[in-house]
């Protein structure tokens, strides 16, 4: 099933970043799949996209480091992702805990939290970085911006 549709919507215009979105959405979608079925299914789907997300948010922060980015701004950014992590490790936590709903609620958090997060942190990250590196993005990848 499908629930996280990708778009060019979310494009950054940083190629690694949006290959690693469109990742993502794969790797959410298969944990919307896993959920109701083995558990065994549903603790891998986690563990993968768990792994996915640090890998992607420390390629996102040193790439803000790299890019000469106002240092608050990485500070907010990160500590948008650190949150993010805590709260999903926090509703897995509950459904290892034996919680019926828990599982639910983070696919339903994930999925709300990584569409708006790319579509306006990460959108607005890139926008600085392309404007730091000289390199205009094209505009109709922001129009919605
Ligand atoms: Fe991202
Ligand atoms: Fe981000």
């Amino acid at each position: 099933m499908t629930v996280m549709q990708w778009s060019v919507d979310f494009f950054t215009g940083l190629p690694e970043v949006d290959r690693q979105h469109e990742a993502l959405f794969a790797l959410a979608n298969r944990l919307h799949d896993a959920n109701g079925q083995r558990a065994e299914l549903l603790e891998q789907a986690f563990a993968d996209l768990r792994d996915y997300v640090r890998e992607h948010f420390a390629l996102e922060e040193r790439f803000m480091t790299e890019s000469g980015l106002d240092a608050a701004y990485i500070a907010r950014h990160r500590a948008a992702h650190d949150n993010f992590v805590m709260r999903i490790d926090e509703l897995w936590g509950s459904h290892l805990a034996g919680s019926d709903t828990a599982a639910d609620e983070l696919l339903a958090f994930l999925t709300a939290w990584l569409m708006e997060h790319i579509l306006h942190t990460d959108r607005k990250m890139a926008l600085d970085v392309h404007a730091r590196m000289g390199t205009g993005a094209p505009h109709n990848q922001f129009a919605h911006f």
